[in-house]
Parts: structure tokens; C-alpha cells; sequence
């Protein structure tokens, strides 16, 4: 047990998926893995082990914002040797030529957040995805008639800010969607030397204003779901770099 994970050692799989939403977990194990077991509730954060085409497969929850991601992934890589993490979610596009429940692979993650500045010392790092899984998520896709959109995501600590225009500043150097937790991903991903994609839904637009119904949204998922089931398993996948 971790302090927020109440799995026994050797209960969660090298390779895991993490949707923001435990229910969205729940819903993956139930859906997709082979004998999933449930192996945390605590805060209702739900993570269950199963296999998928017969390799282990974890998924868990992760909540939303930089703090709680930080808090899950730090438990899973430090206390669970967890390898490689998949982040499945949604975003909220600042470009006008992203369409909603297009998928986007988030290259790097740009962040208004300050626990970078604050662990580097006032320096700025810069949280990219493991090449390695970028490209098989890449590949995959394309493999399957799809071509999503790759690039620099920002991840924002406020869903709700004071100035709803900062996003234009973000768009005009060329970010494709705003979302809420892959900078942290990458960075203790990075931190821990292992491997890290996320991989996004857009679920809201914020140049036309257009959502997503719950319909659209639901099927928008299952492609994105598939993409990372098969990112993450794939031994395509050459393994960390440094
Ligand atoms: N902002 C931040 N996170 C999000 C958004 C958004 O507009 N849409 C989905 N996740």
C-alpha cells in the first residue's frame, strides 16, 4: 500500500492507463481487459488490473489538475515500478482548424502552473511525451484511416480563470488544446526515467464555442480508448531513452 493506493506489491501492471474520471476507469477495465480486478477504492480513485489481448494492463483514475495527477503517478512509478503511463482525456481546442472529438497527441505540454518554476529553481522545463510512444500512438492511428492532430498542449491549473482570453496568447504560439494534467505526466515521468504519452479528446472548442454532446463524447472515447489500449501494449514501443 502507497498512501493514496491501496494495491499489495505486484497488483498493477507495468503499463496503465490513467483517464482522469475513476469512473471512466471503472468503465475501461469493465469494457476492455480480461479479468479485471479491482485493486484501490481509496477516495474512490478506481484502479484495476486485468489483461488486454493477453498482456497486463492496469487502469486507474488519476482526478483532475496537476496536484492530484502528481500524487497518483508519484505512488505508481516510485512505489509501483510502474514503466509506462497512457493518459486518455479531453481538451479544449484554441485552434480553429481542430474539430471537436478530433484526438490529439500531446508532443509537449506548455503549463501556466508554477510547480515547474518552483522544482527547476525559476527555470523552465519543457514536459514532452516519450518519442517512443508518441510514434506508435502515431502510427497506430494512421494505420486505422485516422490523423490526429500532434503538437503542444497547454496544461492550465484553472478551469476557471479571471481573463477568459489568455488561451489566444497560447493559440498564436501554436498550442492546440488546453487540458489540465500532461505537464505534470511528462515531468515526473521524466524524473522516474520512464515512459509517457497522453492522448486527448477534444471535448469543447474555445474559438466557436461548440461542446460536445454526451453522445459524440461517448464515441469519440471508444476511438481514443482503443488508440491508447493499443499504444500501450504495443511492443512496438521501443523502451525509455536516457
Ligand atoms: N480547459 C481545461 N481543461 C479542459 C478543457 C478546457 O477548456 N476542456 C477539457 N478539459
Amino acid at each position: 500500500m502507497s498512501t493514496h493506493i491501496a494495491a499489495k506489491p505486484g497488483e498493477i501492471a507495468g503499463t496503465i492507463l490513467l483517464p482522469g474520471d475513476p469512473l471512466r476507469a471503472q468503465f475501461i477495465a469493465e469494457t476492455y481487459l480480461e479479468n479485471p480486478r479491482q485493486y484501490t477504492a481509496v477516495r474512490n480513485i478506481f484502479g484495476y488490473t486485468g489483461t488486454y489481448r493477453g498482456k497486463p494492463l492496469s487502469v486507474q483514475g488519476t482526478g483532475m489538475g496537476i496536484p492530484s495527477i502528481s500524487i497518483y503517478i508519484h505512488e505508481l512509478f516510485r512505489d509501483y515500478g510502474v514503466q509506462r503511463a497512457v493518459r486518455i482525456g479531453t481538451a479544449g481546442a484554441v485552434q480553429e482548424s481542430l474539430k471537436l472529438r478530433d484526438i490529439v497527441l500531446a508532443m509537449s505540454a506548455s503549463t501556466d502552473s508554477a510547480v515547474n518554476l518552483r522544482r527547476f529553481g525559476g527555470r523552465s522545463y519543457a514536459p514532452a511525451a516519450s518519442w517512443g510512444l508518441l510514434k506508435t500512438a502515431w502510427d497506430m492511428a494512421v494505420s486505422k484511416g485516422w490523423t490526429p492532430a500532434v503538437g503542444n498542449v497547454v496544461c492550465s491549473d484553472l478551469f476557471y480563470g479571471d481573463d477568459g482570453e489568455e488561451w489566444k496568447l497560447w493559440a498564436r504560439y501554436g498550442a492546440l488544446a488546453l487540458e489540465m494534467e500532461s505537464a505534470e505526466l511528462y515531468t515526473v515521468a521524466a524524473k522516474f526515467k520512464r515512459e509517457a504519452l497522453a492522448i486527448l479528446t477534444i471535448s469543447d472548442h474555445l474559438v466557436t464555442g461548440e461542446q460536445t454532446t454526451s453522445e459524440e463524447r461517448q464515441s469519440a472515447f471508444t476511438r481514443m480508448m482503443e488508440l491508447a489500449l493499443e499504444t500501450a501494449v504495443s511492443p512496438a514501443c521501443p523502451s525509455v531513452s536516457p
